[in-house]
């Protein structure tokens, strides 16, 4: 015990491999100014010993930028969900307790396979379709409030903390969860990304899209990047109905 020193008290969940159970692990560090739940993950990793002494596996946990851009960091700190690398110690109560994001299957302990977000992407069309083989010169250019307004939307990171937040994405449900909403919205308000505007909201009226938000408002709540996310959703739902009209009854009638 480091008792005369000031220290941190963390409580991890651990778990071994995507099909083992859960289990918890107590770990108590020395106290450094300005230390972040990574940099405190960095030193259990550097010193794999739990608070009784026993040396334990390394914890796992993904991180990439350290400055909340990558998303790759995001776990359930204290019971919210949001990213490792700006969580100041300073800020939390202890024992300072780390989970994993349970809307997305564990591979190792704090870590989490993210790919459902990225199949949903997939599946809107979350990008604009260039022919790389010949140079198309520069693109349209956008007025610029409306860059700015677009440069707000582009900020998501992907990181999955809107989907941990929404009660509609779980495994009983195949909702493709808020985030997929907002990206439809920026590519369908860019100049050459509208080309494929109406493809992208008939994804939306399939199994999972726009039936599926129940309208809680977490989502919005808990964005780190302070993305108007139901407004987005608003306004993807009011296009894809306009879209189902165009679709049943042509687009030239309407
Ligand atoms: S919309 Fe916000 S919370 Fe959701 S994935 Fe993007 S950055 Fe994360
Ligand atoms: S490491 Fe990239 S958001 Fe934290």
């Amino acid at each position: 015990m480091m008792s005369d020193k000031k220290t941190v008290r963390f409580i991890i969940t651990r778990q071994d491999n995507p099909n083992s159970d859960p289990y918890q692990e107590e770990f108590e560090l020395e106290y450094r100014p300005n230390m972040n739940v990574i940099s405190a993950l960095m030193a259990i990793q550097r010193n794999p010993v739990d608070v009784k002494g026993n040396k334990i596996a390394p914890v796992s946990w993904d991180m990439n930028c350290l400055e909340e851009v990558c998303g790759a960091c995001s776990m359930v700190i204290n019971g919210k969900p949001r990213q490792s690398c700006t969580a100041l110690v300073d800020q939390l109560e202890q024992p300072i307790r780390l989970e994993p994001m349970r809307t997305f299957p564990v591979v190792r302990d704090l870590q989490v396979d993210r790919s459902r977000m990225f199949d949903s992407l997939k599946k809107v069309k979350a990008w604009i379709p260039i022919d790389g083989t010949y140079d198309l010169g520069p693109g349209p250019r956008m007025p610029e409030p409306k860059r700015q307004w677009a440069y707000e939307l582009s900020k998501c990171m992907t990181c999955g903390v809107c989907l941990e937040a929404c009660p509609n994405v779980n495994s009983k449900s195949d909702f493709i969860g808020p985030a997929a909403f907002n990206q439809v919205r920026l590519f369908n308000a860019h100049p050459t990304g509208a080309m494929n505007k109406a493809e992208r909201l008939n994804a939306f009226m399939e199994d999972g899209g726009m039936q599926g938000c129940g309208n809680s408002q977490n989502c919005v709540q808990s964005c780190p990047k302070g993305i108007p996310i139901t407004t987005s959703i608003a306004a993807v739902n009011r296009d894809a109905t306009f879209q189902s009209f165009k679709n049943f009854f042509g687009s030239d009638q309407i």
